[in-house]
């Protein structure tokens, strides 16, 4: 399951609701930078790196290699959730995900501060710089986290080239390498009980013949080779990304499940085509309460954009959609979606892959009837007012894929299953055949 836009899709809920009927889920990439939502009953779960699957006490969660961990955050994820009754006994982590480190999170947030109007708008939660160090082969693994002496060698090596750039480059004080073995090997003891080779518990999981689900975190937008470089996070949520982060063959995955809002937000910096700056953009994220689940800051928004769409259809290979906040639009006289673009006046049908160009593209709009009707209380499609089931068959014929899930308020309840998106044949409710755009993006 991985986001088809720029993350904030609704993964958690998703997760939640498609993690009853697996037995193992696993997050594959990215770190504390996620934020999921989770709605059950009076509770709001938020998740950074727990996979949402948690919440189900049969479940195993895997934080798997591709991942990495700020033990900081975990720590504190694993104590809220101890406080709210969820044991987290069936949490796994794998020995050779990346561990961020105090000065990842101070260098995130200075190189943001240096980038001045060139900054990327990250979470502050030391991502990149992690990633950057695990390429640069001077990163922590969990393994060396569990490790003191191992841990202390290689801090000793690393700090004081980290200690430079905080001084010279960035003004900041300089860390001391004995508190910050102090600190780690406190997290280290707490979180040893949960860490394992995941690639080969996923393994024996595939042959005892167990459901299991890849969790993506962020969006397809925000892939660092796929998305709208240099605004991206610095790992690769696309589905391709679960094989890699996992260490499972592409063979194993019989599904890929994409999930989008049904119209679209972004936060940090970066093109937006459809964004709207005006009061409806302001009603949708009013009504959609588009607030960062990890920093607060307020989403942009939007109308749907079909080329993302598609774009996402494409580089993951996506057999159905799930479609969330669709009862956001409830209030709307009318709502655009994007079908193509204009840059000086020629129509493009692809995202031009120079950011520059994508910066320039003019959205080219066509215009559906809202429905005017409160739609949270639909349990089937045929119960939605018929211009809401109309914006769906168009959003399915422009992506060129059905909707197998359509969500329509964050609690559990609020969802129509159009077609059970893991057992149920390919096709689902709202795909006839007649589609407007080819799956492949030929028109
Ligand atoms: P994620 O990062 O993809 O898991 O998404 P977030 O949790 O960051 O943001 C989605 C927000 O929308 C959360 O606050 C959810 O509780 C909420 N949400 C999810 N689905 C729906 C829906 O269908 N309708 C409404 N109104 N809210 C939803
Ligand atoms: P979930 O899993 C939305 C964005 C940041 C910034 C860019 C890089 O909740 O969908 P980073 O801190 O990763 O280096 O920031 O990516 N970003 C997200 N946007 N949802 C997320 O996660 C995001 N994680 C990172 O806002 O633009
Ligand atoms: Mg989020």
């Amino acid at each position: 399951m991985v986001g088809a836009q720029w993350g904030d899709e609704g993964k958690g809920k998703i997760t939640d609701l498609l993690s009853r009927s697996a037995d193992v889920v696993v997050r594959y990439q990215g770190g504390v930078n996620a934020g999921h939502t989770v709605v059950v009953n009076d509770t709001t779960f938020k998740l950074h790196l727990i996979p949402s699957g948690i919440l189900y006490p049969e479940t195993k969660c895997l934080i798997a290699s591709g991942t990495v961990i700020d033990p900081k955050v975990l720590v504190q994820e694993l104590d809220n959730l101890q406080a709210l009754g969820i044991p987290a006994d069936n949490l796994r982590i794998s020995q050779t995900a990346h561990v961020t480190m105090p000065y990842h999170r101070l260098i995130d947030l200075a190189e943001e501060e240096r980038k001045g109007e060139n900054k990327i708008g990250t979470t502050g939660r030391g991502i990149g710089p992690t990633y950057a160090d695990k390429s640069d082969r001077t990163g922590f693994r969990v393994l060396d986290l569990m490790c003191p002496d191992r841990f202390r060698a290689k801090l000793d090596w690393v700090l004081p080239l980290k200690n430079v750039l905080l001084e010279k480059l960035y003004g900041l004080e300089a860390l001391d390498a004995e508190a910050i073995q102090a600190e780690y090997m406190l997290y280290a003891e707490r979180l040893g009980q949960y860490v394992v080779d995941t690639a080969l518990f996923i393994d024996q999981a595939v042959r005892s013949r167990k459901n299991i689900l890849f969790e993506g975190a962020q969006g397809t937008l925000l892939d660092l080779d796929h998305g709208t470089y240099p605004y991206v996070t610095s790992s690769n949520p696309i589905s391709g990304g679960a094989c890699v982060g996992s260490g499972v063959g592409p063979t194993i995955i019989d599904r890929v499940i994409g999930v989008t809002k049904a119209y679209t937000t972004r936060v940090g910096e970066g093109p937006f085509p459809t964004e709207l700056k005006d009061e409806v953009g302001q009603h949708l994220g009013d009504v959609g309460a588009e607030f960062g689940t990890t920093t607060g800051r307020a989403r942009r928004c939007g109308w749907f954009d079909a080329v993302i769409g598609r774009y996402a259809v494409r580089i993951n290979g996506l057999d159905c959609l799930a479609i969330t906040k669709l009862d956001v639009l409830d209030e709307l006289d009318e709502i655009k979606v994007c079908v193509a673009y204009k840059i000086d006046g020629q129509k493009v049908t692809e995202i031009p892959l120079d950011v520059h160009l994508f910066g320039r593209c003019e959205p080219i709009y066509e215009t559906l009837p809202g429905w005017k009707t409160f739609t949270s209380d639909c349990r089937t499609v045929e119960e939605l007012p018929k211009a809401a089931y109309n914006y769906l068959k168009f959003l399915a014929a422009q992506t060129g894929i059905p909707v197998a899930i359509v969500s329509l308020g964050a609690a559990r309840g609020q969802t129509i299953i159009v077609e059970d998106p893991i057992h149920g044949p390919k096709r689902g409710l709202l795909y006839d055949g007649d589609l407007a755009v080819h799956p492949l993006g030929a028109e």
